[in-house]
């Protein structure tokens, strides 16, 4: 089966790789379609540390083709989304409700068992969080699944997986935007643009898009932006002051993964206010705070994994919200490509191009 493969940093293409069937607790998936995020490309630059060689892709949805032993939450013929943290629900984070965090999987691209189903040639490969979505066909631990209903289109649920999941989430569940509030979003790509729709659905009153293009921008205001900003025009956290009449944003998101933009996001947060953080930067670079201020100001930093989701309960939800017209997942596929397609989401990615690119298989 074709696959997308991150051979060492900044090397991908794409290979005819070959899949062991799943074995116990596992599930083997026929790919629909997978976005591309930018924590992909953030594997193959090394931002995000993963054991190499990798099948790239974790924010997928497809159709469960062969279940190993035991599993018993789904059947052949089910719909799934992928999540990219597992759910073993017993794990120390799992029992006090925060799925998001489960630790069931080490972070090596392996199965539970520690080895892996994927091989080019001779070689072993392992798989983005376990997942390795970027294929034809994927084997993953039944826990990193969840059912769907199968009228759900498959093409805009696999957003589910990831952005989606994570933007509307880190609004919702991390922040908890309040009704009538106001919140800047720093960087609108799939991330940001469901920040702001997360918002939008909390009830935000301003919703403050910042980006470096104008296209984003323009995106952002069809999804629920009432103000944009311009970054590369002047002080973004001058602007957003005075939007705010002075005060700043009761919430400031940073969807990029650049620690200037953490502060510029701190900075416009009001005070006792919430800055949330859900960019991923590199290992090596660190966020300062002022160390008066900090407490004076008496503002709350949140890291934000993955949206705070349980993946089983906030899944269904987020679909719900589609189906009723309240969460535009269709506006956020901007363009599809076919797997042998895929170096050219990754250029349009950099470039900037989309909401979302998403590779479609048949
Ligand atoms: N916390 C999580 O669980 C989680 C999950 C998914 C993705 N992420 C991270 O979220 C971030 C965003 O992902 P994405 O897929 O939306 O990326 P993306 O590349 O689609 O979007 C990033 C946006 O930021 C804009 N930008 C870049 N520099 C900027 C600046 N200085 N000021 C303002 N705007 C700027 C770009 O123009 C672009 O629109 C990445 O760091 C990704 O790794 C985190
Ligand atoms: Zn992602
Ligand atoms: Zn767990």
């Amino acid at each position: 089966m074709k696959a997308v493969v991150c051979h060492e940093l900044n090397k991908i293409s794409v290979e005819d790789v070959t899949i062991d069937p799943p074995k116990a607790g596992e599930v083997g998936i026929k790919m629909s379609a997978t976005g591309v995020c930018h924590s992909d490309l953030s594997v193959i630059n090394g931002t995000i540390p993963a054991m190499l060689p990798c099948v790239l892709g974790h924010e997928g949805a497809g159709v469960i083709e062969t279940v190993g032993e035991g599993v018993t939450n789904v059947v052949p013929g089910d719909h799934v989304i992928m999540s990219f943290v597992p759910n073993c629900g017993e794990c120390f984070h799992c029992l006090r409700g925060q799925a998001f965090l489960c630790t069931a999987l080490p972070p090596t691209g392996r199965q539970l068992d520690g080895t892996t189903r994927l091989h080019l040639g001779d070689q072993d490969l392992g798989a983005m969080t376990a997942l390795g979505n970027m294929a034809e066909q994927v084997v993953c631990p039944a826990m990193n699944v969840v059912k769907i209903d199968p009228e759900v289109p498959l093409k805009t649920a696999s957003l589910v997986g990831c952005g989606v999941a994570t933007g509307v989430g880190a609004a919702i569940n991390t922040a908890k935007v309040e009704p009538g509030s106001n919140v800047a979003v720093f960087g609108c790509g799939g991330v940001g643009l469901s920040i702001i729709q997360g918002a939008r659905i909390a009830g935000a009153d301003r919703i403050i898009a910042v980006d470096l293009a104008a296209n984003k921008l323009e995106m952002a205001t069809r999804f629920g932006a009432t103000d944009t900003v311009d970054a590369s025009d002047g002080d973004p956290v001058a602007k957003i002051m005075e939007i705010t009449g002075g005060v700043g944003a009761d919430y400031a998101f940073e969807a990029i993964g650049v620690p200037a933009v953490v502060q510029q996001a701190y900075t416009a947060t009001r005070r006792g206010g919430s800055t949330v953080v859900v960019g991923v930067g590199k290992v090596v670079e660190q966020i300062s705070f002022n160390a008066l201020m900090m407490s004076l100001e008496g503002k709350t930093v949140y890291g934000c994994m993955y949206g705070s989701v349980n993946p089983k309960v906030d899944f269904p939800k987020l679909l719900g919200l589609s189906a009723s017209g309240k969460l535009d997942l269709d506006g956020m596929v901007t363009n599809t490509y076919t797997i042998d397609e895929a170096p050219q989401a990754f250029e349009d990615l950099e470039k900037g191009i989309n909401a979302r690119g998403v590779i479609v298989f048949d």
